[in-house]
């Protein structure tokens, strides 16, 4: 008997937390949303005055004092750092962007991919991120890589914004995009990529309901042979 882990990777916006939260609870998995631990060490940074770019060593010494947890409160997830829920703040445009700049460093990396594996060893979680399939869980049973057009996920997040109370032009937001694309897959260390054995979905053209019903129908293919614990 094993616990399953389904790897699902992609870029911004591509639907994978949407996608991965709905499938997890209708299926029983556990969630584990790998950006807001990156986007949390942004949060550590920003709030301790450190400059990301321009003072890493800094932000690397500082890493032992960074405690990230995750706890679930009424089935959803609460990111945690040092104890306080930033499960809101880390969604601000300043955290996002400096999720990108923490997520090139390598000794970050390491310290989130540890809390990721031992998330993943005890129970039958769906991951998502950018580097699950390829360097976190490289036995995961299921790897998907989950994308769409530049132009519909800009379409998409803007959407998500509104519905958080936030604003923001779909040009911005497109250029956000792109730049977190290109930062995210040329990064030297663990980069956004699809692993030769991840199956590709682009869901430029489906719903939401229709991008739920493919990544399920991906996962049930594939565990349906395994015996595994449920
Ligand atoms: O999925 P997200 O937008 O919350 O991720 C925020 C940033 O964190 C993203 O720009 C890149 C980084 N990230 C990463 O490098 N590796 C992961 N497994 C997840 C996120």
């Amino acid at each position: 008997m094993e616990y399953i882990n389904v790897a699902l990777d992609g870029p911004a916006g591509a639907g994978k937390s949407s996608i991965a939260k709905s499938l997890a609870e209708e299926l029983g998995y556990i969630y584990i949303d790998t950006g807001a631990m990156y986007r949390s060490i942004a949060v550590y940074a920003i709030e301790s005055g450190i400059d990301i770019k321009n003072q890493r060593n800094l932000l690397i010494n500082s890493l032992d004092n960074i405690n990230v947890d995750i706890k679930y409160k009424d089935g959803t997830q609460h990111i945690f750092l040092n104890g306080n829920d930033v499960s809101e703040r880390i969604r601000e445009a300043d955290a996002t962007k400096g999720s990108s700049d923490v997520a090139v460093i390598p000794e970050v990396r390491l310290k989130l991919v540890a809390l990721q594996r031992s998330l993943a060893a005890g129970a039958n979680v769906i991951m998502d991120g950018r580097d699950i399939a390829t360097h976190v869980l490289p036995d995961a049973q299921v790897k998907i890589y989950l994308t769409a057009s530049v132009e519909e996920r800009a379409a998409r997040r803007l959407r998500q914004m509104r519905e958080r109370g936030t604003d923001g032009d779909i040009k911005s937001v497109e250029e956000d995009i792109r730049l977190r694309d290109k930062q995210d897959s040329e990064r030297e260390f663990a980069p956004l990529r699809r692993a030769e054995d991840a199956v590709l979905l682009d869901t430029s053209d489906m719903n939401f309901e229709e991008s739920v019903a493919a990544v399920k129908k991906i996962i049930l293919e594939k565990t349906g042979e395994l015996d595994h614990v449920l």
